[in-house]
């Protein structure tokens, strides 16, 4: 598959074939999104950090998740469809970290689409290991694939990637899988369409909590990131004092008008919120990724069983998961429609399927099947 996408940009490619990395990496993120995006749909073509995404953008991954699933309940034409997008494009993950949910929804979506993959979650197996610069692997992978979809524990691996790529002859997508401590923005944007669809695709004037580890959440970086898209949007910060919401997310929050205020016990609020959004305490990073047996969560960050009767009607919890004690175990199989996290992770195909068919511009031939 050739997808190089510079139409009408010629004079973005240029530029962006001749900046240098520490230029690239000192720009702006609003003004680095040109050598991002598609110069012609602008939509996203390198799915880096959440700071890309506009309120169409957000709208229309929504709309194409939204059909994708309802397409794929038609058992044989549907799928037969959707199987018949891709069958062209070859995918690499490369997980240089654990995870569950993102590679394996990432796979899932990809076979939805009929695509190819190839999958690398041992860094150690791969050249880097022989003294490989990241770059110089970029580039290498790149000569066997048409997207790579990338984690690691460098928060600027991806840039990396997209930089490299933009100058090079085979210029295929990046998607940011986790970068580190930084951002996760394909999880806020599954985030966004697990909202969208327990609001009625309203999610305007909501109040969301975002509760535990906000200092090294990278979940809840994007997603905070993602806020200035909607109108009339609080948030609620429920962290331990080492552990807060950091300041360039705040000074964001502030130079958007999005209101938000800080607080250290979740029952104060929870009565109050459209979503409460818990996290998991990232001791690993206490530990420089030594596993000890993880101390108990403080109740005054834990959801406890009878804060489902405190919570509005229509509220929601949502996890990015994997969770520990942060969630009393009863909650999860109550059966009350308000526990979201388990459809969450299964909106993570749906949203990841909508992503990779707007990068590869399929997103008007799903909405019209
Ligand atoms: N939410 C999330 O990123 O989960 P994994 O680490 O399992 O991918």
């Amino acid at each position: 598959m050739e997808f190089q996408d510079w139409s009408n940009g010629d004079e973005i490619k240029r530029q962006a074939q001749q900046i240098s990395w520490d230029d690239f990496f000192g720009m702006g993120k609003s003004d680095k999104t040109i050598f991002l995006n598609n110069s012609r749909t602008r939509n996203p073509f390198h799915v880096l950090f959440s700071q890309q995404f506009n309120r169409r953008i957000l709208d229309l991954i929504c709309q194409v998740a939204e059909k994708a699933r309802e397409i794929r309940k038609d058992r044989r034409d549907g799928r037969r469809f959707l199987r018949d997008l891709l069958f062209d494009v070859h995918a690499l993950n490369f997980f240089a970290q654990p995870s569950s949910r993102t590679f394996l929804s990432f796979g899932t979506a990809q076979k939805y689409l009929g695509m190819d993959r190839e999958d690398i979650r041992d860094p150690s197996i791969s050249s880097e290991a022989k003294g490989e610069s990241w770059f110089d692997s970029v580039r290498t992978f790149s000569a066997y694939a048409d997207l790579l979809v990338l984690r690691h524990f460098d928060k600027d691996a991806v840039e990396k990637a997209a930089w490299v790529l933009n100058k090079s002859d085979r210029r295929i997508p990046v998607i940011n899988g986790g970068s580190g401590p930084d951002q996760h923005p394909t999880q806020a944007l599954l985030d966004i369409y697990t909202l969208y669809r327990a609001f009625g695709g309203k999610i305007d004037g909501k109040t969301i909590a975002m509760v535990g580890d906000l200092a090294r959440g990278r979940t809840v970086r994007s997603l905070a990131y993602l806020m200035k898209n909607y109108e009339d949007m609080q948030l609620v910060f429920v962290a331990p004092e080492r552990l807060k919401m950091k300041v360039d997310i705040k000074s964001f929050l502030l130079r958007h008008n999005i209101p938000f205020y800080e607080t250290d016990d979740l029952r104060e609020v929870i009565g109050e919120v459209d979503a409460t959004y818990m996290t998991r305490i990232q001791d690993e990073h206490d530990k420089g990724g030594k596993k000890d047996e993880p101390a108990p969560v403080d109740p005054r960050f834990q959801f406890k069983f009878e804060y489902l009767d405190l919570m509005r009607e229509h509220a929601v919890i949502l996890h990015p998961l994997p969770k520990r004690d942060e969630i009393d175990l009863r909650v999860d199989d109550c059966g009350d429609p308000r526990v979201a996290y388990w459809d969450q992770e299964r909106n993570g195909v749906y949203t990841r399927l909508a992503l990779i068919a707007t990068i590869f511009e399929k997103e008007q031939e799903i909405l019209n099947f």
